[in-house]
C-alpha cells in the first residue's frame, strides 16, 4: 500500500511524493507568451511548498493555440531559455518540473477572464481559431471568432508543433511532458463526436476521432527521452448523457491505447466541452473516472478535482483510487499545501520544510 507522501517511480524519474500542482492558467504574459516574474514566483512558491510535481499552466505549442493573449507559450527557443530559470529553481527545491502542452482549438482568441472571457474582435487583435468541424460548436457568448476548419495540412502542423514544443520543453529542463487533451480544447474537440463531425480519417469512428491525439502523443514520445515520463490529461466524460458524446467507456479504451504508445500516466479531469454538461462538482467528483481507468488498464492515473484536505488526498492513494493527486485551487489558497499535508500526516514533518524556514516549524 502506498501513501500520499511516498515517492512515485516512473521510468528513471523519482517523484518525491504523490502531490502535484494541477496546471492552472495565470493569463500573466504579454502577448508574446513569454514567462514573467509572476510565473517564476508562482511556480517556485509551490515547489517551496512541498509539491512533488509542479506543472505549468496550459502552454501553447503555437500562437494560435493560446486561449488568451496572456497565455504562456513554448513555440520558440526563447521561451525555453526563459523557462529554464524556473525549472532549475523547482529542481533545487526537490520538486519535479512538468509542462502542460496545449492547443486551445476553437476556445482560443478570448479575453482574459478578468476582462470578460469573451472572444476578441479581429480588429482588436483576435485571431483565427482552429477546429475539427466549425458548425458543431455550441454558441459562444458575444461575437463569434473566425473559425477555420482544420485541413489535413493544419493537422500535420499541429502534430509537428507538439513535437517541436516537447523538444524545447526538454531544453528548458522539464522532466515530464503532459499533453492537454481535456476541457474542450483542440485535442478533446477531435475526440468527442459532439464537436467532431468530420468524415475524413480524423472523424467518425473511435479510431478516427482518437487519431490526432495518438499522432500527437507519438510525436511527443519520439522526442521525449525514454527515461522520462509522458502524461496525458483527458476529460473522462463530456457529462452529456443524452447525446452521442465522449464517455468513460471510450476513455478506458483510449487510456489503453495511450499506454501502448508509451504514456505513463493519464490525468483524469472531465467536461469543459459543452455548456449543457451535467456535472455535479464537489469533493472527489471526478475520482470515479480516474478509478475506472486505473482499474481497467495498466496505466497509472492521476485524480483531480475538489481535493482540499491532506487526509482526503492520502486516502485516494492508500485506497488505490489514484497513483497521483493533482491539486488546483487549494494550491492557490495555500502555496504550502505540500508541506502542510506532510505536517498533518506525519508526526515530525519538519525536515520536509526548506531549511530556511525550519526555525518556524521545529
Ligand atoms: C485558475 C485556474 C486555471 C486553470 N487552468 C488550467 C489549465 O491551464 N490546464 C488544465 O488542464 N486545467 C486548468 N484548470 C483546471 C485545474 O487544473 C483543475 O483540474 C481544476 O481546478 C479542478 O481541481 P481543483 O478542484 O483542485 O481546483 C484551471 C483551474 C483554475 C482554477
Amino acid at each position: 500500500m502506498s501513501t500520499l507522501l511516498d515517492s512515485l517511480s516512473m521510468r528513471d524519474l523519482e517523484v518525491p511524493n504523490r502531490i502535484a500542482v494541477s496546471p492552472m492558467c495565470q493569463y500573466s504574459c504579454e502577448a508574446d507568451g513569454m514567462p514573467t516574474e509572476w510565473h517564476h514566483v508562482h511556480l517556485g512558491s509551490r515547489a517551496v511548498g512541498g509539491a512533488g510535481i509542479v506543472m505549468t499552466e496550459a502552454t501553447a505549442v503555437e500562437p494560435r493555440g493560446r486561449i488568451t493573449p496572456g497565455d504562456l507559450g513554448i513555440w520558440s527557443d526563447e521561451h525555453a531559455v526563459a523557462l529554464a530559470k524556473t525549472t532549475r529553481f523547482i529542481r533545487e527545491q526537490g520538486g519535479v518540473p512538468a509542462i502542460q502542452l496545449a492547443h486551445a482549438g476553437h476556445k482560443a482568441s478570448k479575453c482574459r477572464p478578468w476582462d470578460g472571457n469573451v472572444p476578441i474582435d479581429p480588429d482588436d487583435g483576435g485571431w483565427e481559431v482552429l477546429s475539427p468541424s466549425p458548425d458543431a460548436y455550441p454558441p459562444f457568448e458575444g461575437e463569434k471568432p473566425a473559425i477555420r476548419k482544420a485541413t489535413v495540412d493544419d493537422i500535420q502542423d499541429v502534430i509537428d508543433a507538439y513535437g517541436a514544443a516537447a523538444e524545447r520543453s526538454l531544453e528548458a529542463g522539464f522532466e515530464i511532458a503532459e499533453v492537454h487533451a481535456a476541457h474542450g480544447y483542440l485535442l478533446h474537440e477531435f475526440l468527442s463526436p459532439v464537436t467532431n463531425r468530420r468524415e475524413d480519417d480524423y472523424g467518425g469512428s473511435f479510431e478516427n476521432r482518437t487519431r490526432l491525439l495518438r499522432e500527437v502523443v507519438s510525436a511527443v514520445r519520439d522526442v521525449w527521452p525514454e527515461e522520462k515520463p509522458v502524461f496525458v490529461r483527458i476529460s473522462g466524460t463530456d457529462w452529456l448523457e443524452n447525446q452521442p458524446s465522449w464517455d468513460i467507456e471510450q476513455s478506458v479504451r483510449l487510456a489503453d491505447d495511450l499506454e501502448s504508445l508509451g504514456v505513463d500516466l493519464v490525468d483524469v479531469s472531465s467536461g469543459g466541452l459543452h455548456p449543457e454538461q451535467d456535472a455535479s462538482g464537489g469533493p472527489n467528483f471526478q475520482v470515479p473516472l480516474a478509478e475506472a481507468i486505473g482499474a481497467e488498464t495498466d496505466v497509472a492515473v492521476g485524480a483531480v478535482g475538489g481535493v482540499t484536505e491532506p487526509e482526503q488526498a492520502d486516502a485516494l492513494v492508500r485506497n488505490d483510487r489514484a497513483d497521483l493527486v493533482l491539486v488546483g485551487r487549494e494550491f492557490l489558497r495555500d502555496p504550502y499545501f505540500g508541506v502542510h499535508a506532510a505536517s498533518a500526516l506525519e508526526e515530525d514533518a519538519s525536515s520536509r520544510w526548506p531549511v530556511q524556514y525550519r526555525r518556524a516549524v521545529r
